[in-house]
């Protein structure tokens, strides 16, 4: 029987040149599995601890070394001959070892890390694609992607306040045509950007990140950008937003445009822009912390548009359980390192799926060349993934994975496309 017989990590840098942990699972058979674990900028409060040395010699204190040693001295030898095939008992044993409800003794990048890794390996010694291998699913559909084209908010230096602008190729036939038609709607932007002499510089998901006077004013670029591209508005092409409110919510306020809002005011502003342009998903639009202002959003859109839960559920099973019985959102954003290993990620999923909410896969804004979210986006049935810009190396990697998922499976997988929502696109 093939077990596990090590596991090392290294500290290796991410997109924005910080340190973060490559881990490997060895398995008896000779083979292994490696994984890059993924780190935030804008992140929820309740998100399960990321282990930094905080030792300013190195790194801006930013350094992985010490989670890099757990992972060397504490987990390897605990899992060691363990069955790499049986996730849910590795995960499991990692919790217990870690003890402490937000991964805080060891560490959630080094949990994660050893988890992502041993599905890789149990993959490679299966000979079975990862997606394959993380969870067998019936009907395999290839993700409608939400491009994120202009960066605002924490991924800009500028005065946008809107973290995510993004495209979302819904008519596309397959999922190739979609990342054409993102690809070209990007570069379209550029032109739009520079004929109006704006920046045309990049933030940390890869779209462009220009200096605007509003968040209209981004709106209309992308939509200038997308009528260049000769696709229609509304009919091929819908926007997105990731307003990422708890990052402009201060003392019971929204501090956006340069006014002080409040979560009312800021609801019907959101009603105002989506009168105005088809925008059918909006991820946190209201901040972590109000509650109110999620039900009143909820209340008001949630039959209408997909809403989005980032901050406010942080891929938590039980933080989820309480946002939909308390009527928060209708869809739920999927990141891995929230929450710190495998198997609690689909169990949010899992939560999500039973209670009618949407999953989007997302990747962070500190990424790597790893792909993981690609294959978990088919393992998952999440119908949507959130990777970025059709732009930059670590971006590109996962739109990259799916294209050669989408030939390898080739009739067995189709384009999820309208199916990936819950309303009507029309
Ligand atoms: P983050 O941003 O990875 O910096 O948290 C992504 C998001 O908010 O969705
Ligand atoms: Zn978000």
């Amino acid at each position: 029987m093939t077990l596990i017989e090590n596991i090392q990590a290294l500290e290796v840098l991410d997109s924005r040149g910080n340190p973060t942990l490559q881990v490997t699972v060895y398995l008896s058979d000779g083979h292994s599995g490696s994984a890059i674990v993924p780190s935030g900028a804008s992140t929820g409060s309740k998100e399960a601890l990321e282990r930094r040395d905080q030792d300013p010699k190195r790194y801006n204190g930013k350094g992985v070394l010490e989670a890099v040693r757990a992972v060397e001295t504490i987990l390897a030898p605990h899992l060691k001959h363990q069955n790499p095939f049986d996730q849910k008992t590795i995960d499991e044993r990692m919790i217990d070892l870690d003890g402490t409800p937000n991964k805080s003794r060891l560490g959630a990048n080094a949990i994660l890390g050893v988890s992502m890794a041993t599905s890789a390996a149990a993959a490679h010694a299966s000979n079975i694609p990862l997606y394959r291998q993380l969870r067998s699913c019936e009907s395999l559909y290839l993700p409608v992607p939400m491009m994120n084209i202009l960066n605002g908010g924490a991924h800009a230096d500028t005065n946008v306040d809107i973290q995510e602008f993004m495209v979302i190729p819904v008519a596309a036939p397959n999922f190739h045509e979609a990342v054409r038609w993102g690809a070209e709607i990007y570069h379209n932007l550029k032109k739009v950007l520079k004929k109006k002499k704006l920046a045309t510089g990049v933030g940390d998901e890869g779209g462009f990140a220009p200096r605007l006077e509003s968040n209209e004013a981004a709106l209309h670029c992308i939509a200038e950008a997308i009528n260049h591209s000769g696709l229609r508005l509304g009919q091929d092409v819908y926007l997105a937003l990731d307003c990422a409110a708890s990052e402009f919510y201060r003392d019971g306020h929204y501090h956006l445009d340069q006014q002080s809002w409040t979560s009312e005011a800021l609801l019907r502003y959101y009603e105002s822009l989506i009168r105005q342009f088809p925008i059918i998903s909006i991820e946190d639009g209201m901040a972590e912390d109000d509650h109110m202002g999620w039900q009143q959003l909820t209340a008001a859109l949630g039959d209408k548009i997909q809403l989005v839960g980032d901050d406010v559920f942080v891929t938590n099973p039980a933080i989820l359980k309480e946002g939909i019985s308390a009527h928060i959102a209708n869809a739920l954003l999927v990141k891995l390192n929230q929450i710190g290993t495998v198997t609690e990620t689909f169990h949010a999923i899992d939560v999500a799926h039973e209670a009618g909410y949407r999953c989007i896969i997302s990747h962070r804004s500190g990424e790597s060349e790893d792909t993981f979210i690609a294959d978990l986006s088919l393992a998952s049935s999440a119908k949507q993934i959130k990777t970025g810009a059709p732009a930059r190396t670590d971006r590109v990697a996962k739109y990259n994975r799916l294209m050669q998922i989408e030939r390898e499976l080739g009739s067995q997988a189709r384009y999820a496309g309208k199916e990936a929502f819950s309303f009507e696109v029309r």
